[in-house]
């Protein structure tokens, strides 16, 4: 169907005086004795395209009026005062009616009951400026590595090893409900792969296998965690990237994590000022000026030491007592971001009793070469380490986890045939996103979430 991007007429005053055809869905309407309005969207732009209908011209059509009936109009582009631009239309084709029961209507719609209806919500201003963002986002990711000369890598969804060693994998089998077997050994035997395989949480372990060849990779692409965690800023899937470095040390690392954050908001910021105008608007006051500050401003790098000094002066009652060794939880992480440096910080040398076992350790016996990169208002981003080049000391770690040493064979090759000191880490996309949007709600910045107890199709 030959038409117009409505995007294309907003941005380009040559159309004005011309004759165009456009296609799109009917976002409100108002009809009176002699003119009817449409607002007009086909997913292009965050505005709509007003349509006037002279009805002298269509008398007694009000067909293409209801909310969410898709059109075709062919009209004339004028240049209105409102508007910049709308259109005088002389054929109005409706390709597909919409009934009054339609579950969008004009008023302003709660994020829950958006939830609940996952294939129309899309259709709403909100869906429209995040699923813009998520896109031009992704985009400037991929810029950001292609421009430095990094590989995009494709790490296997189906994996036989835990990344992470949480525990946390979702099986994958083909063993019926009523499969019978007498052990968990004769379960995985026969199941597809002769062994137990799962969805990955990370594409880290056979990034490092890339990265020793060439040199620069990054991943981007989906993982999982069956995390039984109930918030606002956990998925069961979701949309990592992980760079991983050959040559990079813990320091080097931070530095490509803090230019790539502020590379890709920039982006952003530049590409799509009226998405991020909506989302001031409507979710975060101050929102352009809190991402211009990060994009200026130098992150703070505080080592976990000091955190908890900090955290103990602090005078604060958390519900989760501190004390060195501990984990930061998100009240710890947001009192550091937001109360102390109110911008996002590097907490570095976490105790490695904490940490993943991939992680190299630092020479006092207790810390690891790792980092956090947390943000106010949301807390981890970015997890991040040096990775352990010592074979002795990465079979240690694994022994003190109880991990099964053949279930990582080549992660332990890479050990012996020209080690390299190499560091990583993983953003996630959808975590990165709530902070630019000032969404609140991880089940809103994604098209079908999938959460504990929750996947609608
Ligand atoms: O800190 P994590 O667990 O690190 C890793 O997986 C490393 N293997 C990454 C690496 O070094 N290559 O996860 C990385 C990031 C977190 O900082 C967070 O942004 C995001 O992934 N993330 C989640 N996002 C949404 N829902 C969840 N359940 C998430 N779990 C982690
Ligand atoms: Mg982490």
């Amino acid at each position: 169907m030959k038409h117009t991007d409505i995007v294309k007429i907003f941005k380009d005053k040559a159309f004005v005086g011309q004759s165009v055809t456009v296609c799109g869905w009917v976002r409100t309407s108002r009809d009176s004795k002699n003119v009817a309005f449409v607002e007009l969207n086909d997913g292009t732009s965050l505005k709509h395209l007003q349509i006037v209908v002279d009805k002298t011209v269509f008398a007694g059509r009000n067909d293409f009026l209801p909310l969410g009936t898709a059109l075709k109009v062919v009209g004339t582009v004028v240049e209105s005062a409102n508007n910049g631009v709308e259109i005088q239309a002389s054929e109005i084709v409706v390709l597909g009616d919409c009934p009054a029961d339609y579950p969008l209507q004009k008023k302003r719609h709660t994020m829950e009951y958006l939830r609940s209806i996952p294939h129309l919500r899309v259709r709403t201003n909100t869906f429209n400026a995040m699923l813009r963002v998520r896109s031009v986002l992704s985009d400037a990711i991929h810029r950001y590595f292609q421009n430095n000369n990094y590989v995009y890598v494709h790490t296997p969804i189906i994996t036989g090893s835990d990344c992470e060693g949480a525990g946390e994998i979702f099986h994958v089998t083909i063993h019926d409900f009523n499969h019978k077997c007498k052990t968990a050994e004769e379960y995985a035997e026969t199941d597809f792969f002769g062994r137990k395989a799962g969805l990955t949480v990370s594409g880290q372990l056979e990034g490092e296998v890339a990265a020793m060849a060439m040199g620069k990779i990054y991943t981007f692409g989906p993982t999982f965690r069956a995390e039984n965690s109930n918030t606002t800023r956990h998925a069961a899937e979701f949309w990592q990237i992980e760079p991983e470095v050959a040559f990079a040390e813990l320091p080097d690392i931070i530095e490509i994590a803090e230019e790539l954050i502020k590379f890709i908001i920039d982006t952003v910021l530049k590409e799509c000022p009226d998405e991020i105008k909506f989302f001031e608007d409507r979710f975060e006051a101050g929102l352009r000026e809190k991402l211009q500050k990060v994009v200026d401003s130098k992150f703070q790098v505080l080592d976990y030491t000091d955190a908890i000094d900090i955290l103990k002066k602090s005078g604060v009652e958390f519900k989760y007592p501190v004390e060195w060794g501990c984990d930061l939880q998100t009240e710890h992480e947001r009192y550091i971001t937001e109360t102390v440096f109110n911008k996002p910080v590097f907490v570095i040398n976490y105790p490695k009793d904490i940490k993943s076992f991939y992680m190299k350790q630092n020479a006092d016996g207790k810390t690891v070469a790792a980092t956090d990169l947390l943000v106010p208002g949301i807390g981890e981003i970015i997890g991040c380490s040096e990775r352990e080049a010592d074979t002795e000391k990465l079979l240690e770690a694994m022994r003190v986890r109880g991990m099964n040493e053949d279930d990582y064979v080549s992660y332990l090759a890479l050990r012996r045939f020209g080690t390299v000191p190499h560091s990583g880490f993983g953003l996630g996309l959808e975590r990165i996103l709530l902070y630019i949007t000032g969404l609140g709600n991880i089940r809103d910045v994604q098209l079908f979430p999938r959460t504990v107890g929750d996947l609608k199709v």
